[in-house]
Parts: C-alpha cells; structure tokens; sequence
C-alpha cells in the first residue's frame, strides 16, 4: 500500500472523509502520519482515535518558513511517505518544499481554480455576485495554488445564500472528492508529467468534473 501523509491545520473533516475511505480500501494505502501546525487543531483527535500517529510542528516555534518546512520534511522522509495530502493545511509552503514533493503532494483548495486563489473564497464568491462556486484538487507546486488541477466539483449558489451554507455544501462535495483523487493516485493512475496532471494515460487539459 502507498504511505501517506496528512498535514491539517484545523478541524480535518477531509481527514476524516479520508480516514473513512481507507478502511475500505487498506490494501491501497496507509496513513502513517498526520502532522498538524496547530496544537489545538480538532483534526489530531480525529486521527488518534484513528490509531494514526500523529505530530504538532508548531509554526511559531519556527524563526522562518525554511526550517520550518524543513522540520515537516524531515518528519514526512522519517516515515517515507509515498504521498503528502494537504487538508486544510493553512500555511505558505517554501518553493524547496514543493519541489521536494513534486508530484508527490495534494491540495484541495475551496474555489472553482483560477478563480480566488488564497482565503476567505466562500465570501469572495457571495460578494462577486458568482453563481456557482466549488472546490478544486490540484497537484502542489511552487505557485501558491497554481498547480495543475485534477478534479472540480461545482455547487450552485442560491438566493439567500450565506457564507456558512455555502461553506457546508462545499464541504460535502469535498469530502466526497478528496478520497476519490487519492485513491486514483494510490493506484498509480494519476502522475504529474511535463506541469500537467495525467489521470488513465490521459492529459487533464480539463479537470474532471464530479
Ligand atoms: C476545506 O474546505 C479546504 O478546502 C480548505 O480548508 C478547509 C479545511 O476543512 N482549504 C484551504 O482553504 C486551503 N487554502 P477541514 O479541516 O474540515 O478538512
């Protein structure tokens, strides 16, 4: 099975959605390790009652991005993960640490890519007056949410709509999303080739649409 490793900085519903996936499918992967930037992070709970080991790198603890990237590294390579899965992990990472995991590393991002790249997308989406709205999976490079993306889900913004349901519909589409384009990966179906994501010898000149 693939090795994998979660890093989280909050609540890890994705984790969760991950953690449930892998228990049908354990001869695919494994998550060895959950690393979270936040102590209180309600994600660690999750992956201890999981049985998973987990890990705080405290970025406050850190006098800069480098070593700090450099403590995650070293914690991921201990455990020789196949694969790093960002989950809401919610901070900057160093152009050394995404190209270390080229074409090894996950970001689920809540936005229809390119569009609102960064924070607070669910109340940029409302305020630009946009009607629909969703998540993207991409592979992590050095551009901050700029990496090639895998797969899309899109949710319809109603009337009425506030930041919160909003939030909530993009979160079940997630969860569903997130484990499917690990799986693929696990399954050796999906790589990253010449910048662009490869899904069944294909080239994702679209992402795929859940
Ligand atoms: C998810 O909605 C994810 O898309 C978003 O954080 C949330 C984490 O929820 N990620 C980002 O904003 C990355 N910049 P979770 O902790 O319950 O999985």
């Amino acid at each position: 099975p693939k090795r994998i490793a979660v890093l989280i900085s909050g609540s890890g519903s994705n984790l969760q959605a991950i953690i449930d996936h892998q228990k049908a499918h354990a001869d695919l992967y494994e998550i060895v390790l959950v690393i979270s930037n936040r102590p209180n992070a309600y994600g660690l709970q999750r992956a201890q009652d999981a049985n998973i080991p987990t890990l705080v790198v405290d970025h406050t603890e850190y006098d800069n991005r480098e070593t700090f990237d450099q403590a995650l590294q070293t914690a991921i390579d201990a455990q020789s993960a196949d694969l790093v899965v960002l989950a809401g992990f919610m901070r900057i990472l160093t152009p050394g640490f995404t190209k270390h995991y080229l074409g090894k590393m996950l970001n689920i991002h809540p936005s229809l890519l390119p569009k609102y790249t960064g924070l607070n997308t669910h109340q940029r989406a409302l305020e630009a007056g946009d009607k629909k709205h969703g998540l993207s999976i991409h592979f992590v490079t050095p551009e901050l949410d700029g990496g090639p993306v895998i797969l899309q889900a899109e949710v319809d913004i109603e009337t009425g709509e506030t930041e919160q349901s909003l939030a909530d519909k993009v979160h079940k589409q997630e969860h569903i999303a997130y484990p499917l384009v690990v799986q693929w990966f696990a399954e050796d179906k999906l790589f990253l080739k010449d910048n662009q994501a490869w899904l069944n010898q294909n080239c994702l000149h679209h992402p795929v649409l859940l």
